[in-house]
């Protein structure tokens, strides 16, 4: 008895790392729901079936052993033709029951295509990173972010993915399901967040060294909130005033730093594409995709010592000039 409890114990030890998880019966969205109560249809129906074998074993040894006989007289056939044909009929039944249910759920899935999006996003997978680029018929509305996906609440969102480099896949739990991020070919992911919150999610397909590292963030709020943001994060970078972030602006203008990322509006912003766009780093709440906090010390630990905190990530080492750091560290802090 002991031993079995230690088993028990060591079996549910895997399911603590749950905790704070996204979790995909735990909905938000109305993709995560309807997958949702497809998972507890199949779960209840199974269940029940379970039952009913396991009762129908244990009946079978209990009249079996009273009255025992190898042969079968003609009623008995006949009982045995039933059971086995009942058996087979609710098998049948049973089948066609899920296969409908999972039709009615893609259809549902299949629903939000049909409804003008609210926001279109192109969603570009990158080793460890994930680029949005939200799209609008105006180019002054037309802003690109990393990492952090922000959507209005209960309007449809139609994503566009590809990828640069290797496969990814990109599911948040709480909202919808699992699309894959394939280079050269284009999927396509409607999803609908229906109350406001924040939930995580990540890759969900090994794409090299930094695959568990490859998060992301989705904030829905409403409407006006959204616009708020839509409008903030489309506006040029303010320039530094203070002696010190101007200092660091030069830094980051003769560091390595423009080649890979973009600071849209300021002379020293890049022009490529390959790191995360940093005209409003300070409106996220993490860096290195989630890695870690979007705080100074941490901040000043990735510039420094990229490999450190995500050994394998694209991003070099930076040893600034002493007082470098601190210049650029500034003018970072006040990309809002
Ligand atoms: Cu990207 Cu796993």
């Amino acid at each position: 008895m002991r031993a079995l409890r230690l088993h028990l114990l060591a079996a549910l030890l895997p399911l603590a790392a749950c905790g704070g998880n996204p979790s995909a019966l735990d909905p938000a969205g109305h993709g995560a729901a309807r997958i949702a109560s497809l998972f507890w249809l199949m779960l209840a129906v199974s269940a029940v079936i379970w039952l009913l074998v396991v009762a129908a074993a244990l009946a079978a040894f209990w009249v079996g052993r009273k009255r025992f006989s190898p042969s079968l007289d003609e009623a008995g056939e006949r009982r045995r033709g039933l059971v086995v044909g009942g058996a087979v009929a609710a098998t049948m039944l049973v089948l066609v029951l899920f296969i409908g249910a999972a039709f009615l759920t893609d259809r549902e899935l299949l629903a939000l295509e049909r409804q003008p999006p609210a926001v279109e996003i192109e969603v570009i997978g990158h080793q460890w990173w994930w680029e949005l680029r939200y799209l609008d018929a105006r180019p002054d509305r037309s802003f690109t972010t990393a990492n952090e996906l922000h959507v209005p609440v209960g309007g449809v969102v139609k994503l566009s993915l590809s990828s640069t480099d290797v496969i990814h896949s990109f599911w948040l739990p709480n909202i919808g399901p699992k699309r894959d991020v394939i280079p050269g070919r284009d999927n396509t992911l409607w999803l609908r967040v229906d109350e406001p919150g924040t939930w995580r999610g990540r890759c969900s397909e090994f794409c090299g060294y930094q695959h568990a590292k490859m998060l992301l963030t989705v904030i829905a709020e409403p409407a006006d909130a959204f616009e708020r943001w839509r409008v903030a994060q489309a506006a040029p970078a303010t320039p530094p005033s203070d002696p010190l972030p101007k200092q660091g602006e030069q830094v980051f203008a003769s560091s390595p730093c423009p080649m890979c990322h973009v600071v849209r509006g300021s002379p020293a912003g890049g022009y490529s594409a390959n790191a995360p766009d940093l005209t409003h780093l300070m409106s996220r709440t993490t860096i290195a995709a989630g890695a870690v906090p979007n705080e100074p010390g941490w901040l000043a630990g990735w510039i420094v010592d990229p490999q450190g905190l995500k050994p394998g990530a694209h991003m070099p080492p930076m040893v600034p000039a002493p007082g470098d750091l601190q210049a650029l560290l500034a003018y970072l802090r006040g990309l809002r």
